[in-house]
């Protein structure tokens, strides 16, 4: 959501902007823009554009930028204001001294716009972002044969103690080339070091390439940047001694490897990513979970366990719900974070709470994480990006190790993430002595084989996109799963609603009748997971009252099940395994239902409309 990227150095700063923009793409946007200083006529050029970079790429390319080697950049998801080029950032202030470019949103806009207004500042778009820019050039106002550095550091440091909100800031003056000032609270932002070069980005891979060496940059910390060296220091202007740390990314993390889209190669990547997990976590029988701060004492005192996470993560969090409660004998609670912070939760000692984030930027679940760590909560954070505000707000952390999730509908974080739940409840369990140890063996065991099953589901896959396709007409559809393929129910209809804009619904399949079977008809599809489980008959019961209805099924059921093809047109199969694994197994050819139907709608797979891939605002 929103990104940002900006530069100081020696090179041409446009098209390393408009590269890395475009490394940014991912996050999710709907316009773009870049600004850069010229330093002849200590002016600012700008390109702004609605739509996809390609547009603003076309721009520059018939109206070029001049020569400069210091500007910022953004890719804009829009929240105040449509999605237009006045409102595309960067945003300059009245006097034309300011370019800023921000992600996240300034509360107190409105009142600051009044009282701007009122000082004679004249506002062109709808965002709050230009209180930024007007805000920071009513402080910036050196004689323009003496302007230095510290001139805008010590503007931007006056204005950022004037918003509420969250914000990640690159600001830049007309009249000094070679300088940039970042600020930070809540929203993501990283400055990479170079060699007579900086930069600024929302996360790692719009600047891997040009350097390894980040600094992570913290809430309430700014930086004063320029080609020659980088000065972190507190709002309060304490000079701060950042943590510098090297990133190990792999291009091919970020490529798309001969797929036709990121959601696909992070589909095929699920085996490799599970194999990997298995044999870091597992070692001579026993999972180490060396992250998690905890000793068996500690996880033997847990009384209970509050879940809290969103969307994918979230689905993740109600199949660990049932697995820690068969396996560890703990009560489990899950929470949507946007719910949780606001429910007044109650929070006793020997309570842990579990934060599940793929990006470990979203905001909900980072307000929801403040609010348990202000009730006295100890923090367990279940994450995929290293470093990310999750990761330093928790106590604790279980890195899932995915690699970059390029693809906006998330795939292969939410695999790791069960996987990842399925170790902590194998660890809680043998620690808390809940656990059979014979179970636990069969479920290790089962663990080990699972990307196999995945190797050969995906070796099949022909059959699922044949299946896909046949229903891709539907207007609309139903996931029904009961017990822990519930939530795989719910997981199933995210995924498609997502990429292909049908309307899908999922439901725990005990509750058709309480509602949802009013719509079934000839012109409703019904996906109903039904593998091999102590509800197998109950499923097969749903799935009658559905043809009775006329309603169209697709069922999952387990390899050498006969008796469901009598019962539904279309079965997908799963290899057999552990009941209580299936969730692992049924994820994969919802996402490959998913995704056949979206390509067969020709809808944007990866960069779905109005999605972002991590929703840093609230
Ligand atoms: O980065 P997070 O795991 O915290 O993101 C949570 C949700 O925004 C995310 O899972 C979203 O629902 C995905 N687009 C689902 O595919």
């Amino acid at each position: 959501m929103c990104g940002i990227i900006g530069y100081v150095g020696d090179k041409q700063a446009a098209p390393f902007l408009l590269a890395g923009l475009k490394r940014l793409e991912y996050r999710g946007y709907d316009s773009s823009g870049i600004g850069i200083v010229d330093a002849r006529t200590k002016s600012f050029d700008v390109r702004k554009i609605n739509g996809k970079i390609a547009n603003l790429e076309n721009l520059i390319h018939s109206q070029p930028l001049c020569e400069s080697s210091t500007g910022i950049s953004h890719t804009r998801w829009a929240t105040h204001g449509a999605p237009t080029r006045i409102n595309a950032h960067p945003h300059v202030d009245t006097r034309k001294n300011i370019l800023v470019v921000h992600n996240g949103i300034i509360e107190n806009y409105e009142s600051l716009r009044e009282k701007l207004q009122s000082r004679g500042h004249r506002f062109v778009s709808q965002t709050d972002t230009e209180v930024v820019a007007q805000l920071i050039g009513e402080y910036y106002h050196p004689s323009r044969s003496s302007a230095k550095p510290e001139d805008l550091l010590a503007a931007v440091r006056k204005a950022v103690k004037q918003l509420k909100g969250a914000f990640a800031l690159g600001v830049i003056a007309a009249d000094q080339p070679g300088v940039l000032v970042a600020a930070r609270v809540g929203s993501p932002l990283i400055i990479g070091l170079g060699r007579g070069e900086q930069f600024i980005a929302s996360d790692v891979p719009a600047i891997f390439q040009h350097t390894k060496k980040i600094i992570y940059l913290k809430d309430g910390q700014m930086a004063l940047l320029t080609p020659q060296c980088v000065q972190v220091s507190s709002f309060d202007g304490h000079k701060v001694q950042p943590k510098v740390d090297t990133v190990n990314l792999q291009i091919d993390a970020v490529q798309k490897q001969g797929f036709a889209h990121f959601m696909l190669k992070e589909i095929h990547e699920q085996p490799q990513v599970l194999k990997q997990m298995f044999q870091s976590r597992v070692k001579h029988g026993a999972v180490v979970l060396s992250g998690i701060h905890l000793t068996d004492q500690q996880l033997k005192n847990i009384k209970r366990i509050l879940i809290v996470a969103c969307g994918t993560a979230y689905h993740a969090g109600m199949v660990g719900k049932y697995i820690i409660e068969s396996l560890a004998n703990v009560p489990v609670s899950v929470d949507v974070s946007s719910e949780f912070r606001y429910r007044n939760p109650i929070i006793h000692q020997n309570d842990l709470v579990i934060a599940i984030s793929q990006s470990g930027e979203t905001a909900d679940t980072l307000a929801a994480v403040k609010e348990a760590k202000a009730r006295g909560a100890k923090i367990l954070a279940i994450c995929n990006v290293v470093g990310s505000s999750l990761a330093r707000e928790a106590d604790a952390i279980l890195y899932t190790h995915a690699g970059p999730e390029i693809g906006v509908a998330s795939t292969k974080a939410y695999t790791a993430q069960l996987y990842m739940l399925y170790l902590l409840s194998l660890k809680l369990g043998m620690a808390r002595k809940q656990l059979n140890p014979q179970l636990g063996r069969k479920l290790l065991k089962g663990l080990k084989h699972i990307p196999v099953l995945y190797a050969k589901i995906l070796s099949e896959k022909g059959s699922i996109a044949h299946i896909a396709r046949a229903n891709s007409h539907f207007g609309s559809f139903l996931f029904l799963g009961r017990n822990i393929n519930y939530p795989s129910a719910l997981e199933g209809a995210l995924k498609l609603k997502e990429i292909s804009y049908i309307p899908a619904e999922g439901y725990a399949a005990g509750e058709m009748k309480h509602g949802p079977i009013a719509l079934i008809d000839e012109y409703r599809a019904v996906v109903c997971i039904a593998p091999e489980s102590d509800t197998y008959e109950k499923m097969i019961s749903n799935i009658q009252e559905i043809r009775s209805r006329k309603g169209k099924v697709i069922a999952i059921a387990t390899d050498g099940d006969t008796t469901i093809k009598r019962h539904a047109p279309h079965v997908i199969y799963i290899p057999q395994t552990e009941k209580l694994l299936t969730p692992l197994l049924v994820a994969l050819p919802l996402q490959l239902v998913a995704y056949y139907i979206s390509v067969k709608r020709g809808c944007d797979v990866d960069q779905p409309r109005n999605l972002a891939k991590s929703v840093t605002v609230e």
